[in-house]
Formats: C-alpha cells, structure tokens, sequence
C-alpha cells in the first residue's frame, strides 16, 4: 500500500538523506565539516585542504595535497576549443550564464565523462572542475570588459593565479599582496559547503539519476544564482549602494523592509534561526582586510549601522533575522577588487568542492533516484468527450 503523502513545502522538515560532511545546528549557529569547526577550518586550513577534507573526511596529507595540487595545476588551462567560446558570448553576458554553460562546455572535452566509476577519474573531474572555474570566471570579466583573456600561471597557488587571470593585463602582471590572497581564501572556505542548502541539494538530485558531475555542478550553478540563495550577496550590494548614493534614512528604509516593500538582504535564513557563524567570522574579517588594504569602506559602515538598527529591532529579532554569510561576503570582494556582477560567481567558486563532495557521496552510496511525491490541487477527473 502507497503511504500517504505529507505536505512539506520545499522540504524545509524533510530529511533528503543520510549524509557524513557537514553539520549545522540552527539554534546554535554551529556549522561543522567532517567534524571540525568552521571556526578551525577558516583558521587552519587552506581552501584546497578544505576541499579535500569534505571530498575525502580526512585533513589531506602533505603527500596527498601535493598530488591534488599538481592535479589543478595540469588542468588550470582551458582547451583552446573552450576558450573560442568566449569570443561569441556578448560583453553583457551575465557570468553565471556563461559559467554553468562552460562546465557542461567543459565536458564535451572530457571523453570519459559519464564513466566517473573509479577514483583516478573522479579525481581528475574533480580538479578539472575546481581548477577551471576559476580559469571561466577569469575569462568571463576579461570578456566583459573587453581586455583579453589572461592565462593561468602554473608557480601561483590557487587564489594567488585566479587573482592574476583576473587582474593581470599583457605585459603588467597583477601580484596580490598576501592579505588579498588570504582573504580570498577565507572567503572560499566560509563558502565550500552548507548541508543541503538549495544549490547543493539540486546537485544531489541531479546526481541521483546517475548524470555525470559536470551536468549536476552545471545544475548547482542556476540554482545558486537566484537572490534568495547565492544571488543574495550582489543583492546586498546593490542595497547598501542604493542606500549610500541616496543618503536615504535608515530608520525609513527599515520602515520599507518591515512594511515588506523589499527584503533585507543578507539578512535571515533557511535554516540558522541565530547568527550565521560564517557571518560572525567575515564581520571580523571585514574590519582586518580593510584595515590591512587601507581602504576605508563607507558601505561597511553603513552595513553596521543596518546590523546595529535591524538587531535592536522587534520585526526582525522576532522572526529570527541575523545577518547571513553574505551580509559582510561583498564588503570583503570590493576591497579585493571583484566587481559586483562576479560576486555570485565567486561564491560558485567556493562551493564548488561541497557540490562535488554531495554528488561523490550520493554516487558512493548508489542512492535511489530523488523522486518527491506532491499534493495535487489540480481539477478533478473531467471528459473532452
Ligand atoms: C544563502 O540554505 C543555505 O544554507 C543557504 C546558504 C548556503 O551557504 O548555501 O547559507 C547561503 O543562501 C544565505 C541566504 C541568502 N539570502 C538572502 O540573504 C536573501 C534575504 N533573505 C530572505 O529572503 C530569507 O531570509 C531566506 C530566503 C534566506 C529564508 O527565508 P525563509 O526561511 O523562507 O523565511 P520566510 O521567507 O518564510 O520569512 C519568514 C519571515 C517572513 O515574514 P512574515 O511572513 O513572518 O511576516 O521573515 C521575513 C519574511 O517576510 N523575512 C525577511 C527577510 N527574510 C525573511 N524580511 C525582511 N528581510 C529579509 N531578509
């Protein structure tokens, strides 16, 4: 006998799967990968070592990094077959766009794609996928300001050569100082994974009907993009500059939120019903960058003064509203230099690892096909008769 059907709009009650990589408790604001505090991770670890982490619930070994990190570096350039595509996307071309189209690109030049069975080749699709988005989402920029495309410099290290794809210029290198490649790597780490958040959990149903990793990454990219999830952090920019060019009155913004003429973004949260921990980490990160760089932000002010008004106030304490990862994430790509039209690309880029450790882990585990039942409101039976 079928069981009966309960109505749980968008899963929010719903556990999907079992799953080892991260933990979240809502209440507390704890977020755990493998068992280690973010809070440790963001301290400790590189982003590669992150993502090796959640692919394999191991802090990778010097051996084994090492073998990974040749790994992204033989794989950093694209085809010159791939590469030609840009030169047909127009200058407005939104990047997320281009970069869910380039890793399905991508895998027209992967023969072996749909046979991801053994290690080795999951391996090489993982590090093709984490080493050449950065390479497509460099290009992109450089497409759509019209400067040509830079190729990857195999002696950078994974941010330091993203950040030279994307600033170099023929003939004038870019060389980050180390507070700009650190703070880029901390903003990748605080962006690696987050349970089944909706991106994630569109990789994983993806995954579950066997298609191979490129198409369910290329799946997770859309779904992150919209401003609810990963396009909240150039909503919030948008925001906060819209706030500061027309000088307009908190307290009368505040007002608008509350009146539900437009959210807070950046503020509020699927799950965490307390302060986001990545956020609590990037605020701090905030004032550190910007005090290293120099660069005296007035949007970080104005984004305190948002927090400082929204916290102390009843709408948003009552219903559990606390700035999110992304309230402060646009504070700390401004001052690194990454126009606000990448910033959801950037975001893609951190979480590329927790998308292909999900899809690993649903593929490990030889999971059924995801297929949610619904409750039908549609008419009853009717005749054309
Ligand atoms: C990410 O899932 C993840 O883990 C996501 C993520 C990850 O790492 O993958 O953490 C990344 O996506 C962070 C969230 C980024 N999004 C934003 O910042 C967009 C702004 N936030 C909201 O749209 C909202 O908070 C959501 C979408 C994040 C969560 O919304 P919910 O849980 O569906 O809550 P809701 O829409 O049911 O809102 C509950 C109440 C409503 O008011 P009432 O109907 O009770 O009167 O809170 C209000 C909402 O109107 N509300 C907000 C608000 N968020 C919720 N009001 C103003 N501003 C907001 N931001």
């Amino acid at each position: 006998a079928t069981k009966a059907i309960t109505l749980d709009e968008g899963y929010r009650n719903t556990g999907a799967c079992e799953s080892n990589i991260t933990f979240i408790n809502p209440e507390k604001g704890i977020l755990r990968h493998r068992g280690y505090p973010i809070e440790q991770i963001a301290e400790k670890l590189s982003f590669i070592e992150t993502a090796l982490l959640l692919f394999e619930g191991e802090v990778p070994s010097p051996d084994r990094l090492k073998r990974f990190s040749d790994l992204l570096t033989a794989n950093e350039m694209l085809h010159e077959g791939v590469r030609q595509f840009f030169d047909g996307f127009p200058s407005t071309g939104h990047p997320m766009a281009i970069l869910s189209a380039m890793i399905n690109t991508v895998s027209c030049y992967q023969p072996d794609v749909m046979e991801l069975e053994d290690e080795d080749t999951f391996d090489v699709s993982a590090a093709q996928l984490i080493s050449k988005v950065r390479t497509v989402a460099a290009a992109a920029y450089k497409m759509s300001i019209g400067h040509p495309i830079m190729y990857p410099d195999p002696n950078l290290s994974y941010c330091a050569n993203f950040l030279h794809m994307m600033f170099s210029i023929p003939k004038k290198v870019y060389e980050p100082d180390q507070d700009i490649v650190d703070a880029l790597n901390l903003f990748f780490i605080l962006h690696a994974d987050h349970e089944q958040n909706c991106s994630t959990s569109t990789v994983r149903l993806v995954g579950s009907s066997q298609a191979n990793l490129f198409a369910s990454c290329a799946a997770g990219v859309c779904a992150l993009w919209g401003p609810l999830h990963g396009g909240a952090n150039v909503a919030i920019m948008n925001q906060l500059q819209e706030l500061h060019s027309t000088k307009m009155d908190l307290g009368k913004f505040i007002e608008g939120v509350k009146q539900k003429e437009y959210r807070l973004f950046g503020f509020g949260h699927p799950v965490y019903k307390s302060f986001d921990p990545r956020a609590k980490i990037l605020s701090a990160a905030a004032d550190r960058v910007l005090a290293k760089l120099g660069v005296n932000d007035p949007l970080l002010e104005l984004a305190r003064r948002l927090e400082d008004v929204a916290l102390n106030d009843d709408y948003f304490v009552s219903r559990n509203l606390y700035p999110n990862v992304d309230f402060y994430s646009g504070i700390i790509l401004r001052a690194i230099g990454i126009p606000v039209n990448m910033f959801t690309v950037m975001f893609a880029i951190g979480r590329m690892p927790g998308w292909i450790a999900h899809w690993k882990e649903v593929r490990d585990r030889k999971s059924k096909i995801y297929r949610p039942r619904q409750i039908y409101t549609g008419p009853t039976e009717r005749s054309l008769a």
